[in-house]
């Protein structure tokens, strides 16, 4: 199990969406202090404000998670200023769009494979060995189930959380072998109603899930050192669905009768 009571969270996009919503529930859970790395200043600042005045501590940093220098820097002052960071929830991520592959341009591919996949490598680089050293640590990925499932319209972000899993699973395994109780999980959603991915046709198959039940089965994920926290029930089955189907059979019934490969068709994302 691991404690969430006085332990220093650090959450990356923790300015908004499912990020906002983990850090809330984490300084709910006792954390001493929360670290809420961010782009976004505007949302940063709202963020801080809000929870300073329900006397939560909180440390806002302003950190674009593609840029290795200021990942570098800023986990430097977080050591210095703030001390260890017990639970790292990597969770920044983006989507630049409906786009078919071949529509693509070098730099839209670079700056995803950037933040959602390489940043959570970097930045787990700054923190673990501290971990190791104390005996003690959690990180959390999020990947999605777009990191176990290919998708039209989303091939490089498909790309970017399938890279995720597979190396949010080979540390896990890594770190038990070494017995170093430092815990790994691992999540993969599906659509989740937080605007990154709003237009976006769902059904009962897959449908849109409620940010706050999400963040909430995460938290209770890191309680209970669950390695993966995959919802809704279709994405828990796809290992054994994309196992036993032959790939015709699964593009028809999960990908056509099921609607997942036009899911992206009327996607439209965050506003602006
Ligand atoms: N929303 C979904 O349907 C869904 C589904 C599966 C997985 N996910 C994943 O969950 C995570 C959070 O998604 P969300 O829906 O809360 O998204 P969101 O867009 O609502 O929030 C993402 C946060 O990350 C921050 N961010 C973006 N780029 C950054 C950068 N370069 N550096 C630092 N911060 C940055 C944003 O400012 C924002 O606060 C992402 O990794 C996403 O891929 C989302």
């Amino acid at each position: 199990m691991t404690k969430i009571k006085n332990c220093t969270v650090l959450v990356t996009g923790g300015a908004s969406g499912i990020g906002r919503l983990m850090g809330d529930m984490c300084l709910n859970n006792g954390a001493k202090q929360l670290v809420i790395w961010d782009i976004n200043k505007d949302k940063l600042i709202e963020t801080t404000r809000e929870l300073r005045a329900l006397h939560y501590t909180v440390h806002p940093f302003v950190v674009d998670v593609s840029d290795l220098g200021a990942i570098k820097l800023t986990a430097d002052k977080v050591k210095s200023e703030v001390g260890p960071v017990d639970i790292l929830i990597n969770n920044a991520g983006i989507i630049t769009g409906n786009q078919e592959f071949s529509q693509f341009s070098h730099e839209a591919v670079d700056r995803t494979m950037t933040i959602n996949t390489n940043a959570l490598m970097h930045i787990t680089l700054e923190f673990l060995p501290d971990m190791i050293k104390n005996g003690k640590g959690h990180i959390v990925n999020i990947s999605s189930a777009a990191g176990m499932l290919s998708n039209p319209g989303m091939s490089v972000y498909c790309a970017s959380k399938w890279a995720v899993f597979g190396w949010s699973e080979s540390i896990r395994i890594e770190l038990e072998k070494k017995k170093t109780r430092v815990h790994v999980t691992t999540v993969n959603p599906s659509y989740i109603n937080t605007g990154m991915f709003a237009g976006v046709k769902v059904n009962p198959a897959l449908p849109l899930l409620k940010a706050e039940k999400l963040a909430a089965k995460v938290v209770r994920g890191i309680k209970s050192n669950r390695i993966f926290v995959r919802s809704p029930f279709m994405v828990k089955m796809l290992p054994f669905t994309k196992g036993a189907l032959p790939v015709r059979c699964f593009d028809l019934i999960v990908g056509k009768w099921l609607g997942v490969y036009k899911s992206m068709d009327g996607f439209t994302g965050h506003p602006g």
